[in-house]
């Protein structure tokens, strides 16, 4: 079967670009970027794609590939650092650029170039960039430009190696899979075939191998991924599994009985476990983004490992998803924020293992398989919501007077989102309360309360995403209520940022 390897310069999008590939249905697997040519060759791939990375070709601690990869003779394709990674190698320049580019940019690519064959001239793509190709290595040329970035995308048509400063991976960069299947059918000829994927049988049969005649608990959070989890779990061990809901004290408005109520009905065995006190303990005077969510993984594991010694569970299962453990920093990427599913786990702890049958999948995957599954429609309409909640949505200090202003305040977003159609619904949407506070006149005084921001994305794979198109008037009509019905918040603004640049949550 034909393969494509993709070396690992830490970039956040490696496994996406595997994904993507794999869907065409050719092999596609991640590789670290200084694997030694003769491993790269004995696995006998059509083609080469070089990952973006978050560091500068200048630093010290670059990453770099073996040298001997050039003149290995098959085709390169580099995306974002991998872009600037050849041109540094083979003799170019790299330099920071004038103007950083981020988010969806004009791009004017060259048709007549293997690459963007079939494409019209003018493309937008996804651009995250601060550093950029300033000269070209001999023999390259330029076949894409934006108007900030002269050598947007280079190719080598002699050596077959090419390279682009964009995302063709996202789907964002609308006809980035074209530019990918460009490379890995057309400059590559690679072959697809049908694509294996893992069945239902596969998960149970892994999960039972796993944890063999012992007792595992679940941790669930009302969301999807522990829903999925739950239901593969059950399959394979049945009352061997105890689903722990934790309440932190940072639910959203009557999310505790939504969640007791509907895992009442599963024939799971099922503990809540009231935690509030000891989470507000922690969190006290805590302000910083990336403690708090440390702290939280820990509070999180510690309840965990009390109900397992209660319970004589000694395996610990987590719904955790791809997404997770990329942005937390693992394989070489840069620790965009720590899920508390991942940063909480210490090192030496009391469990056999740690069960994470939807480790390798993507949100959109993990909801494919719910279907499949048939898991309770409950699960699926629901919105994503992350493990340390609300504290994530609260900037600064976690108080009980800012968990009440934002329950609020979400609240009556979600009402009013959820009086729209679903299909006009964005994928996820939210109220943050920000840190600030700022005046306003409420009936003959002066106020000074929490500005509320109102989050809403569309996206499939999260990993990246676009700020919800409202009308000035569903906006107006939101911030409206919230302001006369929230005591405590004065004002209310709408984030446009889409991800990347910004992350979807505020912190
Ligand atoms: P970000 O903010 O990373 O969010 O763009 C992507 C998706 O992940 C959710 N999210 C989390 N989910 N634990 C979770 O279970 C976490 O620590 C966490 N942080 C973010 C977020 O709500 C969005 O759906």
């Amino acid at each position: 079967m034909s393969k494509i390897l993709i070396l690992d310069f830490g970039g956040q999008y490696k496994e996406l670009i595997a994904r993507r590939i794999r869907n065409m249905g050719v092999d596609a697997f991640v590789v670290p970027c200084n694997t030694p040519i003769q491993d790269i060759l004995a696995q006998k791939p059509d083609g080469l794609i070089f990952s973006g990375g978050p560091h500068s070709v200048y630093s010290s601690v670059s990453p770099r590939a073996d040298e001997k990869i050039f003149s290995c003779g098959l085709p390169i394709l580099g995306i974002c650092y991998g872009q600037q990674y050849i041109a540094h190698a083979l003799g170019g320049e790299v330099s920071r650029c004038i103007i950083s580019e981020y988010g969806k940019t004009l791009t004017v690519v060259k048709p007549r170039n293997p690459l963007f064959k079939g494409l019209a001239k003018n493309q937008f793509m996804l651009m995250s960039h601060s550093d950029g190709v300033t000269k070209l290595p001999e023999g390259f040329e330029i076949v894409a430009h934006t108007a900030n970035c002269k050598i947007a995308a280079m190719a080598n048509l002699e050596k077959n190696i090419y390279a682009v400063q964009f995302h063709p991976e996202v789907t964002r960069s609308k006809k980035g899979e074209k530019i990918l299947k460009n490379f890995v059918f057309g400059i590559c000829k690679a072959v697809a075939k049908p694509r294996q994927i893992k069945t239902v049988d596969d998960f149970i049969l892994d999960i039972k191998n796993q944890i063999g005649d012992g007792k595992c608990i679940l941790g669930v959070g009302g969301g999807l991924t522990s829903a999925v989890c739950a239901n593969l779990i059950y399959k394979a061990i049945g009352d061997r599994l105890t689903c722990v809901f934790v309440d932190h004290g940072m639910l959203r408005a009557n999310e505790k009985e939504e969640i007791e109520e509907i895992y009442a009905r599963l024939p799971y065995n099922f503990k809540s476990v009231d935690a509030k006190d000891r989470f507000a303990k922690a969190l006290k005077g805590v302000f910083d983004a990336e403690t708090k969510r440390k702290i939280i993984g820990r509070e999180f594991f510690a309840v965990f490992e009390e109900e397992a010694n209660e319970i004589g569970a000694d395996f610990l299962s987590q719904g955790t998803v791809y997404s997770n453990v990329i942005e937390s920093g693992a394989e070489n990427s840069a620790n965009i924020k720590s899920h508390h599913n991942v940063g909480g786990v210490p090192k030496d702890n009391r469990f056999k293992g740690i069960i994470e049958p939807l480790k390798a999948l993507f949100k959109d995957e993990v909801a494919t398989l719910a279907k499949h599954l048939g898991v309770p429609e409950f699960f699926l309409s629901r919105q994503p919501f992350p493990g340390p909640g609300l504290g994530i949505r609260i900037m600064g200090e976690v108080t009980a007077d800012k968990l009440e202003i934002l329950r609020k305040a979400d609240n009556i977003f979600s009402e009013e989102v959820e009086k729209m159609p679903q299909k006009k619904r964005p994928t996820q949407y939210f109220a943050v309360i920000t840190g600030m506070r700022s005046v306003g006149a409420m009936g003959d005084g002066r106020v000074y309360d929490y500005v509320i921001a109102l989050r809403a994305v569309n996206t499939t794979d999260f990993m990246t995403a676009v700020h919800a198109p409202f009308s000035a008037k569903t906006l107006g009509k939101i911030c409206d209520r919230i302001v006369n019905e929230v005591v405590g918040a004065c004002r209310v603004v709408y984030d446009i940022t889409d991800k990347p640049p910004a992350t979807i949550e505020w912190e």
